[in-house]
């Protein structure tokens, strides 16, 4: 940032020190170092709105950026939100290596840092443009449902360093960053999708290639694709 100081407030030192504790555990242990256990849906800190971060883990932030990168990686995932480890404040991250000619437009997204993310849908003189497709969660382990979501998102926050970021995203890349930004907000993909599309990863293969589940999904499950 142009003023020299990336956050405008002072460590908090009872959340330093709870976050360090977390994180060394996680960094000494054997065989997937770095890795934290992943909350899964129906613990409260997934429904709660998260504490914008002004600066309260100090030099933890890397560590914490660090360390949900490797459980991302580990699940695998393709985004986690900060309160997905169970730590209520505005981070996320996300890194897709894309599937070229991929029908849900999933184009590569390099790994990067959402701090306080918000987005909004960009409208090209109307209606904004909505993309269905299956979506699922770390949090929600084993299943995936559909999902409306607007196609061409504008995206504001601050990286790990704290510079400002105002762009936009669409694709696959605009689906993520409004996935991991909803978990900030205390929001599920679930809350968002379709019920009756609801499937196990097991009986999502019935439905063909990935970029057309959703379509066949609805013939043989019997809901309306939302648009
Ligand atoms: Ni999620």
């Amino acid at each position: 940032m142009s003023d020299g100081r990336a956050w405008p407030d002072e460590p908090d030192a009872d959340l330093v020190e709870a976050v360090a504790g977390l994180l060394d555990a996680a960094f000494e242990r054997e065989g997937r170092p770095g890795v934290l256990p992943i909350v899964q849906a129906g613990d409260p800190v997934l429904r709660r709105v998260a504490t914008p971060y002004t600066g309260q883990l100090g030099a933890q932030l890397p560590r914490l950026v660090e360390a949900m990168r490797r459980t991302m990686l580990d699940a695998p995932g393709v985004g986690l939100a900060a309160p997905q480890v169970g730590i209520p404040l505005a981070v996320a991250v996300c890194a897709d290596p894309g599937v070229p000619g991929d029908a849900r437009e999933r184009e590569p997204l390099p790994f990067r840092v959402l701090v306080n993310p918000r987005y909004e849908p960009v409208r090209d003189g109307g209606t904004p443009e909505r993309a269905a497709h299956y979506e699922g969660c770390l949090s929600v382990d084993g299943w995936q449902a559909v999902v409306a979501r607007p196609r061409r998102v504008r995206l504001t926050g601050r990286d790990e360093r704290g510079a400002a970021f105002d762009e936009v995203l669409h694709g696959w890349p605009a689906r993520i960053v409004q996935h991991e930004t909803d978990h900030l907000a205390g929001r599920l993909y679930l809350d968002r999708a379709e019920p009756r599309s609801l499937a196990s990863h097991e009986n999502l293969t019935r439905f063909g290639a990935p970029d057309a589940a959703a379509e066949r999904a609805a013939v043989e499950l019997g809901f309306p694709l939302p648009s």
